[in-house]
Parts: C-alpha cells; sequence; structure tokens
C-alpha cells in the first residue's frame, strides 16, 4: 500500500539518534520491556525497523514487523539485508496466528488511527496476536502535552494543535532537525479515550509509566536540558496485558 510515510525512511533513520529517542524514549521503552530473552515481539507500526532491530539484539527469539508502508519496510529490509539478524517483515498483521507473541510495541502508531474504530482496530491487532496475559507496549500522543509552538523545539520536534483539541482532532508534528524540515499530521486521542479503546480490543492492567532519562543521557547533556521534556513529555507510555 502507498503510504505518507512512504518517503519518511531516511528521516526516521536519522531521528532515532537524537538525544530525546536514543537517551529518553528509547530507554524508557526498554525499561519497561524488560528482559527480552526468548520473547516472540510483533513490532507494529515497525516503520525502517529501528525498535524490531534493537528488540532482536536485545535476546528476542522471534520479531515480526508490520507496517502499511512499504517505503519504511523498504529500507527495514535493507537493513535486514545488510545485516542479518532474522526479523520478518510483513505488510498486514499475521493474522495466521492468534495468539503467537508474548509482547507487542507500537511505537508512534495509534496518532495515526483518524476514527475511534480505527483505534480499536490496531489496538485489536495487538490483541489478535498476543497470547492471553501478553503484554503491549505502546506510545500515542501525550493526552496533556504541551501546545506551545516552540515548547519541544529543543528536542528537534515541535508539536501542536491543528484544531480545537478533542478526540480525533488533528495535531501537526513538526519533525525539524539537521537537514529535516517535515510536518506531519497526527491525530489527538485523550487518555479515557485510549483507555476504552484497549479495554475494548481485549485489554486490562492499564498502566502509563513515566519517560525517564539514562545517565549517559544527564551526563552528556545536563539535567536542565530534559526537564521541560520530563515535566510534559510530547509522547507518553501505555502498558496494558491482554485480557
Ligand atoms: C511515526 S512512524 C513510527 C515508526 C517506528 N515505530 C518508530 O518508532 O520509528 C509511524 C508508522 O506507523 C505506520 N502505520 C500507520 N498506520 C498504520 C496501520 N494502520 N497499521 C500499521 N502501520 C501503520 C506508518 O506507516 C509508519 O511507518
Amino acid at each position: 500500500m502507498t503510504s505518507r510515510f512512504d518517503t519518511f525512511g531516511d528521516m526516521y533513520e536519522e531521528m532515532f539518534r537524537l538525544p530525546w529517542r536514543a537517551r529518553l524514549e528509547s530507554f524508557s521503552v526498554f525499561r519497561v520491556l524488560g528482559d527480552l530473552s526468548g520473547e516472540q515481539v510483533l513490532d507494529i507500526g515497525c516503520g525502517t525497523g529501528l525498535y524490531s532491530r534493537e528488540m532482536k539484539r536485545r535476546g528476542a527469539a522471534r520479531v515480526v514487523g508490520f507496517d502499511i508502508s512499504e517505503g519504511m519496510l523498504t529500507v527495514a529490509r535493507q537493513a535486514e539485508a545488510a545485516q542479518p539478524l532474522g526479523i520478518e517483515y510483513v505488510t498486514s498483521p499475521p493474522a495466521s496466528e492468534p495468539g503467537a507473541f508474548g509482547t507487542a510495541l507500537g511505537v508512534y502508531v495509534l496518532p495515526y488511527a483518524e476514527d475511534y474504530p480505527a483505534l480499536v482496530g490496531l489496538c485489536s491487532v495487538a490483541a489478535r496476536a498476543l497470547r492471553s496475559r501478553g503484554r503491549f507496549v505502546t506510545l500515542p500522543v501525550n493526552p496533556d502535552f504541551d501546545g506551545r509552538r516552540d515548547y519541544y523545539a529543543r528536542y528537534g520536534l515541535r508539536l501542536f494543535d491543528a484544531e480545537p483539541r478533542a478526540d480525533g482532532s488533528r495535531v501537526t508534528l513538526h519533525l525539524c532537525f539537521g537537514r529535516y524540515d517535515q510536518r506531519i499530521t497526527a491525530r489527538y486521542w485523550s487518555r479515557a479515550t485510549l483507555e476504552r479503546a484497549l479495554r475494548e480490543a481485549g485489554f486490562d492492567e492499564i498502566s502509563w509509566p513515566a519517560f525517564d532519562v539514562s545517565e549517559e543521557g544527564t551526563a552528556q547533556y545536563g539535567a536542565e536540558f530534559w526537564r521541560p521534556y520530563l515535566e510534559c513529555p510530547h509522547a507518553a507510555i501505555i502498558a496494558c496485558r491482554k485480557r
């Protein structure tokens, strides 16, 4: 399927090296994921496979990356060809293997659900793939993000409301770092609606773990650099389990 993400592969690869993704976001996500040894993992909206690769390197037995963007998957498959890790990349959810996975990850994919049924649909992809009590870790837009234009600018992004904030309202993500200057429209979902969609899809034990910075991140950039993000992150982490 063609997707607006098709041409963003290089940008996402480079973005992953930005301090907030490398030292804060992925540090926090892997702390929540914990020990992945022997795990079967589905990476939903895997993009170029940044998390897929890292999860495999951290000991996951099997990683399947699912994305609807052929362009993003082309970059992911090139990385797999250059350095084979045994990751499978697919353009449709692995429907023939219900309950095969112990962990599902969905980083920045729920914000691209354009309406509530699509939001439940994405959560259901995770629920169908997981065994009972399997966990889903996902990063939506922070329902309480700071909409001031430059609040997140020091991290290489801007995020602001493109229309009055409400479930499904448009938000603009402006990625502005290095040679990149790209605006992407995503959707705002409130905390209550995200939790309702997850419960409707079959999840419970919903929690919202906080972000944290790695020691290297604090040593390299100083606590003051991170303070605005930690006080009001642009994203949130949700962890939950399949009923
Ligand atoms: C912002 S990118 C994040 C990519 C990757 N998870 C990361 O952290 O860098 C969002 C990805 O979700 C994918 N996506 C959007 N809607 C999707 C859907 N309904 N099913 C699967 N993937 C989807 C896009 O193609 C894109 O690659």
